[in-house]
């Protein structure tokens, strides 16, 4: 690549942040950037995106989530490879939280026509919601697990692994034109998962199913706002029957390994203390 530095949007969030620190370990110049960023990017504001371009070659997206953000990143792919950047990484979901009818993953779309080389990373539920999202670690420091997955399955992935695809697709070979469904190496229900955080921390943790009905009234008495509530239960409803039990290959594909199991994601992040009561 010509120019030799990476950017990194979403610099601060959960994937952005292990990217970012792997490529500067690895001696790279990087250039985190987030809204509260030490590089200011904002999806919603178009100024501050030519900025962050300046001598990057390859960059990491993370999208803002937004109703309009498949064209916000159709039109920084573009900008981006009119400022030389030679390939992009895009952070996408698996195909299933798209509702019927809707056109799939758009942003994929606007990355793969960006007329750069692109890499496409579709992981499942993140290992690391547990300890890493406020509201999922407060349920595990509670001591109840409260949702509306009845038994589904859900092959959790670590976020290790993720970003360790993400590095290899930025900086290696072999990656162009590849669509990586990212998953732990095995299906877990929610009882499961609430298992092995118990056996890790030797604390007795509940996993508590319920209808639908039934968690939005109790997500409204903890205060949980009324949006999140019914992302969740969509989400949530999605395990509940089951939508993606296939266990990608993603991992095995791009870096020659087996994925991370759950286990040792909650042996580890045990010891951090991050889950203690
Ligand atoms: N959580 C899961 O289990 C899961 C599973 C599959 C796929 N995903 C996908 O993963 C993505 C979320 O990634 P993540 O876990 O890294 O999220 P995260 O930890 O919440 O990080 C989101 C990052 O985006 C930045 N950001 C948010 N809005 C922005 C905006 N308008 N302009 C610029 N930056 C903005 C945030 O930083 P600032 O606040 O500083 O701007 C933060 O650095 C989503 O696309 C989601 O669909 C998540």
């Amino acid at each position: 690549m010509t120019n030799t530095t990476f950017l990194v949007l979403g610099g601060t969030g959960k994937t952005g942040s292990r990217v970012a620190s792997r490529l500067q370990q690895l001696g790279h110049q990087v250039r985190a950037a987030s809204r509260s960023g030490t590089t200011r990017f904002d999806w919603q504001d178009e100024n501050t995106w030519e900025p962050v371009l300046d001598g990057v070659g390859a960059a990491y997206l993370v999208d803002s989530q937004l109703a309009d953000a498949a064209t916000s990143v159709a039109a920084f792919s573009k900008l981006a490879a009119s400022r030389g950047v030679e390939r992009l990484v895009l952070l996408s979901a698996r195909d299933w939280v798209v509702p019927d009818g809707e056109e799939k993953l758009p942003s994929e779309r606007a990355v793969r026509e960006s007329g750069t080389e692109w890499t496409l990373l579709k992981p499942a539920w993140f290992s690391q919601n547990f300890s890493e999202d406020p509201y999922f670690r407060g349920e595990i420091l509670d001591g109840e697990v409260v949702m509306s997955t009845g038994a589904g399955l859900e092959p959790f992935v670590d976020l290790d692994d993720v970003a360790d695809v993400a590095v290899a697709a930025l900086t290696g070979t072999g990656h162009a034109g590849r669509s990586y469904t990212l998953t732990g190496p095995r299906l877990l229900s929610l009882e499961d998962v609430v298992g092995e955080i118990s056996r890790a921390t030797g604390r007795d943790i509940g996993y508590r199913p319920v209808t639908p009905e039934e968690f939005a009234a109790y997500a409204a008495a903890r205060d949980v706002p009324e949006d999140y509530v019914a992302l969740l239960n969509l989400l949530y409803g999605w395990i509940a029957e089951n939508r993606f039990l296939e266990l990608g290959d993603g991992v095995q594909r791009a870096l020659g390994r087996e994925p991370r199991d759950f286990a040792d994601y909650a042996r580890a992040t045990a010891g951090t203390g991050v889950w203690n009561a």
